[in-house]
């Protein structure tokens, strides 16, 4: 069985193997349940979720729900992961969720040391900006730290009882005390809106944060009898490609992944770095066609830089025929690149003059 570890940088192949062994829903199952799904559902990069009935039976008959993720204000950049974790937010407060998002201040004291002060700046002139940026309507969205929320911390505190260390590694691996006050806090965010309004609710998050999602359902069927919370919901997308191919897109190897922002020249050589799934001659290229399956840059467009569906395809098939070769694609991604870097840019400083609009709830 494949291990998910939200802290480690697996790279998982098989994603419907997945789905088997740890019982998830594919999201093609319910794609015609859930109403004008977005690219990443229609493309199966949202591959899968938990709760799908409960969630789109709610949306089905506009019945409250909500929408929920939480920042982790580490360093001044994001992951293109996170993009897909906006666009996903994105969709779902299109279909009318309730949205919160909220500043895991406490858990960047935790584990990365940072004070809540410095996790607070963070997240107020980088983080939240760059969300709106990427999509994030603020006028739909209540915001909130961790350090000031008393329901999420009590939740964390009454949860504690409901878990056992044994369970607890089962589900993590290695435990560090700071690792499962972050957790437990992390299972206080998901299920507080519901103690603001009983209602299903959705966490949108990359396959490696599954184990935060059993876990917040475990405790919600341990407390019914106090709670009776929903049991909440998740979609899954797989990760981002490591440009290399090799790894999950991880820090680890920093001319492997493109982060946003990022300078758009250190863009541009990763890029030309890239593995592609071209031949090993022009020539023999030009004959046979590439394999845009097999190409990392193919897998960006597709996950991250290319909504339109015609021009997806377009590039699939030019790359099979060999009439569109590695380097002219090469150059072709870097242009879309800096594109995006650039209206990210132009975006976030936006998205930093709305902040009278923002509401915070304590
Ligand atoms: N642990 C998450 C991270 O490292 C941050 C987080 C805290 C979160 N609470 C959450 C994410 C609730 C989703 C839902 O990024």
């Amino acid at each position: 069985m494949p291990k998910i570890d939200p802290w480690g940088t697996e790279l998982i192949e098989d994603y419907s193997r997945l789905i088997k062994d740890f019982g998830l829903e594919s999201m093609e199952s319910f794609l015609d349940k859930f109403p004008e799904p977005n690219y990443l559902m229609k493309r199966g990069i949202t591959f899968a979720g938990q709760g799908l009935k409960e969630l789109t039976d709610a949306m089905q008959n506009k019945k409250p729900f909500y929408c929920l993720t939480g920042i982790m204000p580490s360093s001044e950049r994001i992951h293109f992961g996170t993009k897909s974790v906006i666009e996903m937010v994105k969709y779902f407060q299109k279909q009318n969720a309730k949205t919160f998002v909220l500043v895991a201040d406490l858990e960047a004291a935790a584990t990365r040391g940072l004070s809540l002060k410095e996790a607070r700046e963070r997240a107020l002139n980088f983080y939240i900006p760059a969300y709106i940026a990427l999509g994030l309507n603020p006028k739909k969205t209540v915001f909130y730290f961790q350090s000031e929320n008393t329901e999420v911390k009590n939740l964390a505190y009454l949860f504690s009882q409901k878990i056992t260390m044994n369970e607890f590694r089962s589900i993590y691996g290695n435990v560090h005390p700071s690792r499962i006050l972050s957790a437990l806090a992390q299972a206080g965010d998901i299920l507080f809106p519901q103690t603001i309004e009983k209602m299903p609710g959705v966490i949108p998050v990359g396959i490696d944060q599954s184990p935060h999602i059993r876990l917040a359902r475990d405790i919600v069927r341990r407390t019914k009898r106090d709670f009776n919370f929903f049991l909440p919901s998740a979609t899954y997308h797989k990760f981002v490609p490591s440009l290399d191919g090799n790894h999950k897109m991880s820090k680890s190897n920093p001319n492997s992944f493109i982060s946003i922002p990022e300078n758009p020249n250190d863009a541009g050589k990763k890029i030309k770095k890239a593995l592609t799934g071209g031949r090993n001659t022009v020539e023999e290229q030009k004959k046979l066609g590439g394999f845009p399956e097999k190409c990392m840059v193919f897998e960006m467009y597709k996950q991250h830089l290319i909504e339109d569906d015609k021009l997806l395809q377009k590039i699939f098939d030019d790359c099979k025929k060999g009439n569109l070769l590695c380097g002219q694609d090469k150059d072709n991604a870097m242009e879309l690149m800096i594109s995006f870097q650039k209206d990210f840019q132009k975006k976030l400083d936006k998205a930093r003059k709305t902040k009278k609009q923002w509401k915070f709830i304590k």
